[in-house]
């Protein structure tokens, strides 16, 4: 299922990114997410609980205006890029992932998720810092770097 999860002042919410079969319906309003009280600082922005995402995939977060992809590899590894893929705009999220990368769903371009680094000459991804903490995905948003 493609889910957008939304972070922000508006709170909590899901879209369909229109190749999934749905959003979850998540509505609820969820205490301590987005960069107001929680005590992370204002560029460390609590994503949820990790267990939002499975092993081995993806999952959009709106944090303001923009869209980042959060990935978890099967060793429990955490990558963020930005969600919209350099070639046509495919979400990146919903992408097949494995050894450190991403394979886009729409053309089949391959990302590095660490580095950023696309395989197509002048392609690459804006990637940020992120990490796991007592099961709580920390994103550092002023982080993003581009590799090209
Ligand atoms: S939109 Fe990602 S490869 Fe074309």
């Amino acid at each position: 299922m493609a889910e957008t999860i939304g972070i922000g002042d508006s709170g909590l919410g899901t879209r369909d990114s229109g190749l999934g079969a749905g959003g979850s319906g998540l509505g609820a309003r969820e205490s301590g997410f987005g960069t107001g009280d929680s005590g992370l600082g204002a560029s460390l922005v609590s994503l949820g609980n990790v267990s939002r995402i499975p092993l081995g995939q993806g999952r959009c977060y709106v944090v303001g205006a923009d869209e980042i992809a959060v990935f978890r590899q099967r060793d429990g590894r955490l990558f963020a890029t930005q969600n919209r893929c350099p070639h046509r705009g495919g979400p990146l999220s919903e992408g097949v992932m494995g050894g450190g990368q991403v394979i886009c769903p729409l053309h089949s371009h391959k990302f590095d998720l660490q580095e950023g680094q696309g395989a197509e000459p002048g392609e690459c991804l804006t990637v940020f810092v992120v990490e796991e903490r007592k099961g709580e995905i920390l994103l550092r948003v002023d982080s993003g770097r581009k590799a090209c």
